[in-house]
């Protein structure tokens, strides 16, 4: 492991891209007890001091940089810096290279979801992880939100019965924020994947996590005219239930954002939704509606806490394994196949040599 940067107890944390997802998960870094940021590297100075958009809110702009090292290059960074963990928050098509890069290091590696624009360039990256020293995972946020955590719980424990139906939504306003000068490099579909991955995978994962990986499915979508997927539907098919998921960029810039689910169980309704108060309610079949009491709710700050802590213990079990969000950018890849072709299609299986 690399042994660079042993000056105090603290693991030290290199973020690489200081664009919206960089300073929420530098916010988050600066909660942790047992990490330091102390390094930034971001290819344009010029807005690290700017305010940023992004699809939840705005991301600060008053980061204090006194003791960071702040690098506008990633491989000087990864040379010169002495960090044990390296979190990339680039845009997406920067994700495969900066990885492998850091990984081969020899770092600990955090990478913000999708793991990368395709199942196959996934496949490529998880020789990389095979073969690296240091720790690899997936900030796919929503597996760490204590919500998502109650729910997959009640599914594995049978507590309501089995999961009859499921239905998912999440709606953002349109990207105009991101870097790219005059456009933002998430309305390029061959860099973000549309608002099917770049935003839709959130649910997709979920649908991966709780049910897992569907028989086929079947999407609809609407593309504008340059190209760019805006809105997605997608069936998932399953034996013993039915699965529905939709995704939207819309321009309604009064609209920001929602996110909802609503789990039918046999003998219970479990509903979510951000635009809602309260927005967690489970419903039983007997007795009165609960919101349970949830600490520490927050996926971002809890998923960072799960990457440091597997990086202290020497214990092999990943919080998220990397083969999972490999399966579900995988899914994503046949919705936008049967979105394209007007096909039902099956989601491609991982690769019998890359099986954990
Ligand atoms: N988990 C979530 O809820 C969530 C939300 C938004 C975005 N994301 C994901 O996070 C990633 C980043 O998205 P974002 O919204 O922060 O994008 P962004 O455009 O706001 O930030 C990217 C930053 O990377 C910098 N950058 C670009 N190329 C670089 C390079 N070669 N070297 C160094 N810096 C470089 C840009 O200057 C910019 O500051 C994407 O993969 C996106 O899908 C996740």
């Amino acid at each position: 492991m690399y042994k660079g940067s042993r000056q105090n107890t603290k693991v030290t944390v290199a973020i690489a891209g200081f664009g919206f997802m960089g300073r929420t998960h530098y916010g988050n870094w600066k909660k942790l007890r047992g990490a330091k940021v102390v390094a930034i590297c971001d290819s344009n100075l010029a807005q690290l001091k700017n305010k940023v958009k992004g699809n939840v809110g705005d991301a600060d702009g008053s980061t204090d940089f006194s003791g960071i090292e702040v690098y506008s290059d990633f491989d000087e960074m990864l040379a010169k810096c002495g960090c044990d963990i390296v979190d990339v928050t680039l845009p997406t098509p920067l994700h495969p290279r900066m990885v492998e890069a850091a990984l081969a290091s020899g770092r600990h590696v955090i990478c913000e979801k999708p793991m990368a624009i395709d199942a196959r360039t996934c496949d490529a990256m998880l020789v990389a992880v095979g073969r690296a020293k240091g720790k690899f995972m997936v900030a796919q946020c929503l597996r760490f939100q204590a919500e998502h955590v109650y729910v997959k719980r009640l599914i594995d424990s049978g507590r309501y019965g089995s999961v009859v139906s499921a239905d998912f939504a999440r709606v953002s306003m349109t990207p105009g924020w991101g870097a790219g000068g005059g456009k933002s490099w998430f309305l390029d579909e061959g860099k973000s994947g549309g608002v099917a991955l770049d935003l839709h995978i959130h649910d997709t994962d979920l649908v991966n996590w709780w049910f897992g990986r569907p028989e086929s499915l079947t999407s609809r979508e609407r593309r504008r005219a340059d190209g760019v997927g805006m809105h997605i539907a997608t069936s998932y098919a399953y034996p013993d239930k039915v699965v529905n998921a939709v995704g939207s960029w819309v321009d309604a810039p009064s609209f920001v954002f929602e996110a909802s689910f609503r789990v039918v169980f046999e003998r219970a309704v479990v509903v979510c939704d951000t635009c809602r108060t309260p927005s967690f309610v489970v419903y039983p079949a007997k007795g009165k509606p609960f919101t349970p009491k949830f600490r520490n709710a927050d996926g971002y700050f809890n998923e960072l806490k799960a990457f440091l802590e597997w990086t202290r213990s020497p214990s092999a079990e990943s919080p998220f394994d990397a083969h999972a969000a490999r399966d579900s950018v995988a899914i994503v890849d046949a919705e936008r196949e049967s979105a394209k072709t007007g096909r039902t299609v099956v989601p491609s299986k991982r690769n019998s040599h890359l099986r954990s």
